[in-house]
């Protein structure tokens, strides 16, 4: 099947870099993109094209940190820090998905509102509960969401009603990636919860499970200076937090590390030499007062970062917000190191939400030929105009201007989902 977009096409490759086709072409032949064009190649002639006038065409993003059951707690007791709030209301939360008739309400509305928001691919954590986990795959795959969940391992530091034991989480997350075969779409990921929450044994069987089943990891680093305290009283063999899970396996090319605010030159370096991506999450920092994460510098370093709302220590869902709030998070950072380091720009910010989730996912990015169709069509018709916008100037404010209404459409892997 051919298909064939036109209106503003905005695409963000690399780092810093926009593409700016005006009028242009978007194709894609069986879900997979062909190409963007100013003039619409002979071959395509024939074909039905989906004009969208004066809208833009950008790529869908992906929300690569986000927590599944928090979505149902979004907003509540931010006034906490990282363990309190994880006590008082994300455990009491997460306990509540023994239950498959809430975990099942919660999920589709949770996948329904990614879709309105225009993210089409996320890695998200669940709870412990490999069949909630379950359901929530199901709901993901139904509205068309693709990427990777974890069924979350924790077998000590939980909470009355929200642990397993050792044996018991290495059990369930075997029985859990036996119900995964069933998904195409959205595909496994291994998520200790972080440092505190597992034993040493736990996380080696995650380590080698990891390897043998060349599975992706992802869990969180460096968020917190309490958290930080203690792993390290934790682990005192090891050199840093990151150590941990290099130890154990879990630190390779195909983890993701959510935070890493406070993660210090050692460990940011053990990341790069590991191809380990970080995962900034500005809103969260911010409402749970983590800390202003360095993603400049990180990005000045050479390390790879993409971008996540980490709902529910963030405050909403939406990626265009993340955008706003990475690049306020930056802007604090800069006025914070009396401007010794620049602020992200719109399109640093936007290639984090888009690219570099997209490349986790082993597609190249930025509308390349090759990479399945993930887009969103964004009307800003009713924003007010002074003077003649460029597209450029549009796609800018849009990340300001979050408008109800805004979203016209969107595709997931080929398939138009809104
Ligand atoms: N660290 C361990 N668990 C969590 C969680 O649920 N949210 C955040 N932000 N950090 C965590
Ligand atoms: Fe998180």
């Amino acid at each position: 099947m051919t298909q064939i977009l036109k209106g503003n096409i905005v695409a963000a490759p690399e780092l810093g870099r926009l593409d700016i086709t005006e009028h242009g072409y978007l194709t894609a032949e069986d879900g997979k993109i062909t190409g963007v064009f100013a003039d619409l190649p002979e071959r395509y002639r024939q074909c039905d094209v989906q004009d969208w006038g004066d809208c833009l065409i950008l790529q869908a993003p992906a929300d690569m940190h986000v927590h599944g059951p928090q979505y149902a707690m979004m907003g509540l007791g931010l006034d906490k820090p990282l363990l309190e709030w994880l006590q008082s209301y994300a455990f009491p939360t997460e306990r509540r998905f023994t239950d498959l008739g809430f975990a099942r309400e919660v999920y589709r509305r949770l996948a329904h509102d990614l879709i309105a928001n225009g993210t089409t691919r996320v890695a998200m954590f669940s709870s412990l509960h490999t069949d909630a986990t379950l359901v929530l795959m199901e709901e993901l795959e139904k509205a068309g969401i693709v990427g990777l969940v974890g069924k979350v391992n924790m077998d000590q530091n939980g909470a009355e009603g929200l642990q397993e034991t050792t044996e018991g989480s290495m059990a369930e997350t075997l029985r859990w990636l036996e119900g995964c075969e069933r998904f195409t779409r959205v595909r496994p990921v291994l998520t200790p919860r972080f440092v505190p929450s597992c034993t040493g044994e736990l996380l080696a069987f995650l380590g080698r499970l990891a390897a043998e089943r060349d599975l992706p990891v992802q869990s969180h680093l460096s968020e917190n200076h309490q958290e930080i305290e203690l792993v390290a009283r934790l682990h005192p063999d090891c050199p840093n937090y990151g150590g941990v899970y290099a130890k154990y396996g879990l630190w390779t090319d195909r983890t993701l590390m959510a935070h890493c605010v406070h993660s210090d030159g050692a460990e940011r370096a053990a990341m790069k030499a590991a191809g380990v991506t970080v995962v900034h999450c500005p809103n969260s920092n911010n409402s749970i007062c983590s800390g202003i994460a360095p993603v400049r510098k990180m990005l000045d370093e050479g390390l790879k970062v993409a971008l996540g709302t980490d709902v529910a220590g963030g405050s909403h869902l939406s990626m265009f917000g993340a955008v706003e709030d990475a690049l306020r998070c930056s802007k604090d950072r800069r006025i914070l190191d009396n401007w010794e380091t620049p602020h992200l720009t719109v399109a640093e910010a936007w290639y984090l939400a888009t690219t570099a989730g997209e490349r986790f996912f082993g597609a190249k990015g930025g509308f390349a030929p090759g990479d399945p169709l993930h887009a969103v069509v964004l009307d800003d018709s009713r924003l007010l105009t002074p003077y003649p916008l460029t597209v450029r100037d549009r796609f800018e404010r849009c990340v300001y201007q979050r408008q109800d209404g805004w979203l016209r459409a969107v595709w997931s892997e080929g398939r138009q989902v809104l």
